[in-house]
C-alpha cells in the first residue's frame, strides 16, 4: 500500500513535463538543464506496477550521484547536483522531490542501452543454453548458470520504443567510431566499478549504461548509473555458480509475480505488502554496502 512517504507520480505545475519514464518524472527546468525526479515506481517485466517501493527513488538518485562522482576521471556526466538545497528555487519549492531529484545538463541521447555483463544470467544465459553463444559471442561448452566469464562482455541494444530490448548491431545507429568510444568506456567503468564493489563484499553481474552528447557534442554518462534498477547484485561471499543468486534488486518481485496467473500485460497485479517491504530493504541494503553509508530518509 502507498504510505505517506513513498511517491508513485509527481506533478509539478511550474515545471514542463519533458518525459514520464517507467520509473523516473523529467522536467525541464530550462534549454540546458532538466530534473531527473525517480519515483517510487518499480516496473517488473517492463509493466510498471501499481505498488510503490518505500524509499526506491531516493536509492536510485542518491547512490547514482555517488556513482557520477566516484567515475568522473574514467568519464564526463550530466549530474550538476543531487543535492535539494542546491536546488533552483521552483524545485526547493516541492518538498515531495527531496532526495530523489538531480539536476542535469541536457543530453541527445544514444538510442542505445551499453550492456556490460561479467557473469552468465538473464537474456545472456537464456541464449548460451541454447546457442552456446550471447549476442553473438561464442563462449566455451560447460559454462554453467551465473558463471563468471573470462572477460566482460559489451552487448549492446536498442532503446525500443516500446520499452523491449533488442539486440541489434548498434553500429549502424551510432557510427562506428563512437560505437568503439562507448565500448570502450562502458568496459573500463564496469572493470573499475567491479574492483571498488569488490571491497564491498559484491559482485556486479551485470549492467546497463546510457550515454549522450552534450552541447559541444562530447560524450557523457547519463540517466542512472550502477543502481539495482540497471545492475544486477550478488553477495561475494554467497556467490555460488549452477543456480539463480540473491541479487539485490526486484528478484523478490519477479518471483512473486512468477507466482501468480497473470500473462505480463498491463495492468499488473499489487503486490502484498512484505513482497514490497522486503525489496525496499533490499535496494536500502544496495545503498549502504555500495556507498558505506545509511541513505538520509
Ligand atoms: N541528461 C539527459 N538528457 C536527456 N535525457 C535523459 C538524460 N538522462 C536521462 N535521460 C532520459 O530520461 C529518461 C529517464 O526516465 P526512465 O524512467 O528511466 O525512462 P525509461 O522508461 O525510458 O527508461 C530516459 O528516457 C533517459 O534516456
Ligand atoms: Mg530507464
Amino acid at each position: 500500500m502507498a504510505s505517506a512517504q513513498t511517491v508513485l507520480q509527481t506533478s509539478i505545475s511550474e515545471l514542463p513535463l519533458f518525459h514520464r519514464g517507467k520509473v523516473r518524472d523529467v522536467y525541464e527546468i530550462d534549454d540546458e538543464h532538466l530534473l531527473l525526479v525517480a519515483t517510487d515506481r518499480l516496473s517488473a517485466f517492463d509493466v510498471v506496477l501499481p505498488t510503490p517501493i518505500e524509499h526506491k527513488g531516493k536509492v536510485l538518485t542518491q547512490l547514482s550521484a555517488f556513482w557520477f562522482d566516484k567515475l568522473k576521471n574514467i568519464v564526463p556526466n550530466h549530474c550538476i547536483t543531487a543535492d535539494f538545497e542546491e536546488m533552483p528555487e521552483v524545485v526547493r519549492r516541492h518538498e515531495v522531490l527531496r532526495g530523489r531529484s538531480m539536476l542535469v545538463r541536457k543530453a541527445e541521447v544514444f538510442p542505445v542501452e551499453c550492456i556490460v555483463r561479467g557473469y552468465l544470467e538473464g537474456s545472456g544465459w537464456k541464449d548460451y543454453k541454447t546457442n552456446k553463444q550471447v549476442c553473438g559471442r561464442a563462449l566455451p561448452p560447460g559454462l554453467q548458470h551465473c558463471d563468471k566469464l573470462l572477460n566482460p562482455i559489451f552487448t549492446p541494444a536498442t532503446k525500443a520504443a516500446q520499452g523491449h530490448d533488442d539486440q541489434v548491431e548498434f553500429m549502424q545507429l551510432i557510427g562506428h567510431d563512437t560505437a568503439a568510444e562507448l565500448k570502450s568506456i562502458s568496459k573500463e567503468i564496469y572493470t573499475d566499478a567491479s574492483e571498488y564493489v569488490l571491497t564491498c563484499g559484491l559482485i556486479i553481474a551485470d549492467t546497463k549504461f546510457e550515454f549522450g552528447r552534450d552541447k559541444k557534442g562530447n560524450i557523457m554518462l547519463v540517466d542512472e548509473v550502477l543502481t539495482p534498477d540497471s545492475s544486477r547484485f550478488w553477495d561475494a561471499s554467497k556467490y555460488e555458480p549452477g543456480h539463480p543468486q540473491l541479487s539485490y534488486d526486484k528478484q523478490f518481485v519477479r518471483e512473486y509475480l512468477e507466482t501468480l496467473d497473470w500473462d505480463k500485460t498491463p495492468p499488473a497485479p499489487p503486490l502484498p505488502q512484505e513482497v514490497a517491504e522486503a525489496t525496499s530493504r533490499r535496494y536500502l541494503q544496495a545503498y549502504e554496502k555500495l556507498t558505506g553509508n545509511q541513505l538520509e530518509l
